[in-house]
């Protein structure tokens, strides 16, 4: 059976020089850009419900700044709303729910979140903020984590391109011999594994909308900001390469006899970046959500990199910048499959072979955005069983 990622996936731990806290500025740039369609989705909410209570979920936070950063920016659109609306002393109560896989390092969110409560209290002593609750939810968002219609904005970002596991199947095919050092689609991969990969991204998509729908109230709405792919071409992916490069980099040290090929052979990653045809499409078949916005914008692959040029000024810096985002991302992941020894040369390797395609062609990594409105009627009567 393929590795369910409820039993492995975490992000690197705690806050040292690898761990994910210390390398999520890709995530983070990613978050400004969506600022002005949180602004709207949550105006809009509590425009259209007045909750007195206000619940909102960050689904797959993880245990870094962003999470902080996102409930920060909620509390101050709020403010800033009810301050507008002639009642700045009026506001809701903002109940927040941070939700991971339970093997998430919810020790140093809860520090992170104790760090964030105190500099609110000495930054705003005197104003008068929303009272605001945080909470951690572990769980995984391919199952139900809230009461139905309870929730009034979910938000997610950097995590829908994780799927609930490795296509199902693939062990069973086995990898044909072309197939043989993927880990993920590449140019060569066969149809009928990346048949499996978008089999997998369909079914694991529309369970996550029929789930959050159920638990959104009436007008809730959900944003989602996850890896996607800028053309329809399931072989074209720009992360495809990134990960291609790491499928590399695992090779090269299975040549060397640093790792075992047979295990090799056996992995793959429980992900899939799709099209903005193929979201939309699932959406649509689903009738559950109003699409308010979908697009699409692209970032350097080097979170420190700010240009806009399609130029690499220091590709050697640029691979170990890389190196370090993708570690701090899949190093649990890999290290469960082919042991913690080879974790420091296989990074070292990546990012040398990072750094030599940057030199050739600057790659960008897309990002698809979706804010989505719960329907007020279901084409489907029922669906909760
Ligand atoms: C790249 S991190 C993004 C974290 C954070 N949202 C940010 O932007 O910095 C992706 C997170 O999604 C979580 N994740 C993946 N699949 C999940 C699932 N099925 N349920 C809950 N969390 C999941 C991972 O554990 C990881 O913490």
């Amino acid at each position: 059976m393929p590795m369910s990622i409820e039993q492995g996936l975490h992000m690197a731990r705690g806050s040292g020089e690898t761990s994910y806290t210390k390398n999520s500025r890709i995530q983070e740039k990613a978050m400004f850009q969506i600022k002005p369609l949180l602004e709207e989705a949550t105006r809009e909410v509590y425009t259209a419900l007045h909750p007195r209570i206000m619940v909102v979920a960050d689904l797959g936070c993880s245990s870094g700044p962003n999470t902080l950063r996102f409930v920060s920016e909620v509390i101050s659109i709020i403010d800033r709303y009810c301050k507008e609306l002639g009642i700045p002393h009026d506001h809701p109560e903002l109940q927040f729910f941070l939700n991971d896989l339970p093997g998430n390092d919810f020790n140093n969110l809860f520090e992170l979140v104790d760090q964030f409560k105190r500099s609110t209290t000495i930054n705003h002593q005197e104003e008068a903020r929303p009272p605001y609750y945080i909470s951690g939810l572990p769980g995984s968002f391919y199952t139900r984590l809230f009461p139905c219609e309870s929730v009034h904005l979910f938000h997610s970002l950097f995590c829908l391109q994780w799927r609930s596991q490795a296509p199902k199947g693939l062990k069973g095919t086995g990898k044909t011999l072309k197939d043989k050092g993927d880990i993920y689609i590449t140019k060569t991969t066969s149809p009928s594994i990346v048949k499996l990969f978008q089999q997998q991204f369909q079914k694991d998509f529309s369970l996550f909308l029929k789930l959050r729908y159920e638990e959104l109230v009436f007008g809730g709405q959900i944003i989602l900001t996850f890896i996607g792919r800028k053309y329809e071409d399931v072989f074209s992916g720009e992360s495809n390469h990134l990960y291609g490069l790491l499928a590399q980099s695992l090779q090269s040290l299975a040549d060397e006899g640093l790792l075992k090929k047979e295990k090799l052979d056996s992995f793959y990653l429980p992900i899939y970046s799709p099209s903005v045809g193929e979201v939309v499409a699932i959406v649509e078949q689903n009738g559950l959500f109003n699409m308010n916005h979908v697009k699409l914008f692209e970032t350097n692959w080097d979170p420190y990199d700010d240009s806009e040029c399609d130029v690499v000024h220091d590709s050697f810096r640029s691979g170990v910048n890389v190196a370090k985002v993708i570690r701090a991302v899949m190093e649990p992941l890999v290290a469960s499959h082919f042991g913690e020894t080879i974790l420091d040369t296989l990074f070292k390797e990546y990012a040398h072979r990072v750094a030599k395609h940057l030199e050739k062609e600057k790659t960008k990594l897309a990002v698809i955005v979706l804010s989505m409105k719960k329907l007020n009627q279901s084409r489907y009567p029922s669906i909760v069983p």
